[in-house]
């Protein structure tokens, strides 16, 4: 199995008579694949129930002639302007009751059940066109599919009933949302509204972001669902966020074959962020082996014009992305298009189609290299870390729907520990905290505020039988409804890790006269921010203790050996630099190697296939970095043997194996 190499095309959107030159220089590029169709309903459905496929029967077979498969989109993410005049109630409707408008793409309600009609329809003539067809290797659902925030009539029907199923009577949900406060009970369903109030209970927002997510998995599945009637063995997929999107993406990979991320790094300052993107990916793929459906090849467009991504800067991000677990690398988007907002996101080739462009030379040589890792079957190759990270979709949600609390960030809390491992060539998963986690030799559960008895139990099983976790600040503070607990903090977590917490403070914003506070780590001083716990031990014993103003008789950072394992808990937020210290300290102490001892600004990688290891040596700077090695390997890039030292040039990748 080859890695998948190509880009995103627009047939519909360029002459007939180009298509034959596009999939010639594709193939030059050593592409085998392209994805097509995402937004093109109005060419499959020019009006309602009038099918046309000949503008991408033409394009898959003459890409198929140049021997590049297809993954065809579901173009349901961009209804055409004949359902906005027969069906206007199809559209969104704001916070404020405005409806939305055709005009642009993504205005659809998943919950309207024309819409869903409208979308069945033109998913299901297509996947009958499509069943079996030559040169159709996979089909993509929609378009970053998210929580589409609709406050329409049909969003508030569908919310009802499901809180209905959800709690059975208005008392249950009186109770478990805590509606006493300020007089909000209600006496039937029907009382409930969505939440459009600027002070919605953090409990009403959350099921509302749960409900929405049901809504955006199961308009997925639906499609899915239709596709497989017609061809069952097809291997469907979706293009994520992760890192941005808010929909439960675990419950949306659940429901496809594999998963598929979209990839913008913009600069090099973000390419941890990229990395935990990537373990995002790999995680709700259940292992190695997502695509990057999108990944930026030039400049791109958001609010602004973000510049041209130098020299090897393309390159390094995809093997970035395939040392992160990557199987399949698309580029977006093969060249850039005349008109619409997006006319100046630049293509690999630009505007005039000339291969001339840097990114087309860039990305043909990155072609080659990918025919050297095909030799050595990376394509399927795993990805095998120690530690995991929990990171979840719950625990971000509850994190937003306490309105003041946007300064203390769930996924730059999750980061700052993903930093740790990655800037010291750690590998690390990053899992949702339902996936089993009890393989793993170290367990970090950032900002764990949402738990149930459920997960503490599995938690403590953990580490009972010999696992480490880590905990940070906030801990145990919510129910699963965000409801605060009664209990002295950290709730449900307090026996596991030996603590109480009687006091603390929010750093998020500080007036300047107050002091921070400071603690004593390891031989360094470290000033926290955001959130500062003030732990008092039971059973644990301190690690870092506050060293000034009114934290001083406190605890900051603690440990319990509890059974066979031991439960630590971090109470504050810190600079990169405690991360840096203390991931690589605990790592070793849990037998969590690195892949590779490197310098900063270079980062090891490891991909492994029936005992052979894949190393990538990246280095994300601008300057050459020098890289000992502990045994000579060879670069499959260069094809030379290395003894001891590796030189990378600034933004050089090497993939070493065995000699
Ligand atoms: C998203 C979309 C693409 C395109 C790019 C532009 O990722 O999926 O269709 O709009 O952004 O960067």
């Amino acid at each position: 199995m080859p890695i998948r190499f190509g880009a995103d095309y627009y047939p519909e959107y360029w002459p007939k008579e180009r298509l034959s030159v596009d999939a010639r220089l594709m193939r030059e590029a050593g592409f085998n694949v392209v994805r097509i169709g995402e937004f093109a309903w109005k060419t499959f459905e020019p009006e309602e129930g009038r099918y046309d496929f000949a503008v991408f029967d033409e394009a898959i077979k003459v890409l198929r002639d140049h021997g590049i498969g297809v993954v065809l989109g579901t173009p349901t993410a961009a209804a055409p302007a004949w359902v906005e005049k027969k069906y206007p109630e199809t559209n969104r409707v704001d916070r404020k009751g405005l409806r939305q408008h055709w005009g642009a793409r993504q205005h659809s309600c998943y919950t309207n059940p024309k819409f869903r009609e409208l979308s069945r329809n033109v998913v299901r003539a297509m996947a009958e066109h499509y069943a079996d067809f030559p040169g159709v290797i996979g089909w993509q659902i929609d378009n970053e599919l998210d929580l589409h925030h609709c406050y329409c009539e049909h969003c508030l029907k569908a919310f009802r009933e499901w809180l209905q199923r959800r709690y059975g009577t208005p008392g249950a949900l009186n109770a478990a949302w805590g509606m006493r406060f300020w007089g909000m009970e209600i006496g039937s369903f029907d009382e409930m509204l969505l939440p459009v109030t600027d002070y919605p209970s953090p409990s009403h927002v959350l099921d509302f972001y749960r409900f929405m997510s049901d809504e955006v998995v199961s308009y997925n599945r639906e499609q899915v669902e239709i596709i497989k009637s017609f061809d069952s063995d097809i291997p469907i997929t979706h293009n994520f966020m992760p890192g941005w999107g808010t929909v439960d993406y675990q419950a949306l990979a659940d429901t496809i074959d594999f998963v598929s991320e979209d990839i913008y790094p913009k600069d090099m300052t973000t390419f941890a962020h990229t990395d935990y993107q990537h373990a995002l990916a790999r995680g709700y793929n259940g292992g190695a082996g997502f695509w990057d459906m999108e990944l930026q090849c030039g400049y791109i467009t958001r609010r602004t014009l973000f510049p041209t991504p130098p020299p090897g800067q393309v390159r390094l991000w995809t093997h970035q992305a395939i040392a992160g677990g990557a199987d399949g690398i698309v580029y977006f988007r093969w060249r850039s298009c005349l008109s619409g907002i997006e006319q100046f996101h630049s293509g690999i080739v630009n505007h005039d189609a000339s291969p001339r462009t840097r990114a087309y030379r860039e990305i043909k040589g990155i072609g080659a290299e990918i025919a050297l890792f095909d030799r050595l079957g990376i394509a399927g190759s795993k990805v095998v870390s120690d530690a995991a990270i929990l990171r979840g979709t719950e625990q971000k949600w509850a994190a937003d729907t306490y309105r003041w609390a946007s300064a203390y960030d769930y996924d730059e809390e999750v980061q700052r520990w993903y930093r740790g491992f990655f800037r010291a060539s750690i590998g690390v998963d990053v899992i949702e905290p339902s996936v089993d986690f009890s393989r793993y030799k170290l367990v970090v559960a950032p900002l764990l505020h949402v738990v149930d008895g459920a997960l503490v139990a599995r938690l403590t099983e953990y580490v009972k039988s010999g696992g480490t976790l880590i905990t940070s600040w906030r801990a145990g503070v919510y129910n699963p409804n965000a409801v605060v607990t009664a209990e002295t903090l950290p709730g449900g977590l307090r026996h596991l890790f030996g603590v109480e917490i009687h006091d603390y403070d929010s750093l998020v914003e500080l007036t300047p006269a107050d002091p921070k506070p400071v603690v004593r780590f390891s031989a360094q001083t470290y000033s926290a921010g955001i959130w500062a716990d003030c732990i008092e031990c039971t059973t644990a014993r301190p690690l870092a203790d506050y060293t000034n103003s009114w934290y001083k008789p406190y605890a900051a950072i603690t440990e319990n050996r509890f059974g066979q394992g031991s439960a630590i808990y971090v109470g504050a937020a810190f600079p990169d630099e405690f991360y840096d210290n203390f991931v690589p300290a605990l790592a070793k102490r849990c037998g969590v190697k690195p892949v590779l001892k490197t310098p900063i600004g270079v980062i090891g990688k490891l991909r492994v296939k029936d005992g052979r290891h894949f190393v990538f040596v990246l280095n994300y700077t601008t300057s050459p970095k020098t890289v000992v090695l502990r045994r000579p390997m060879r670069d499959v890039i260069t094809g030379r043997k290395v003894r001891v030292r590796l030189r990378l040039p600034g933004r050089g990748v090497a993939l070493l194996t065995e000699l």
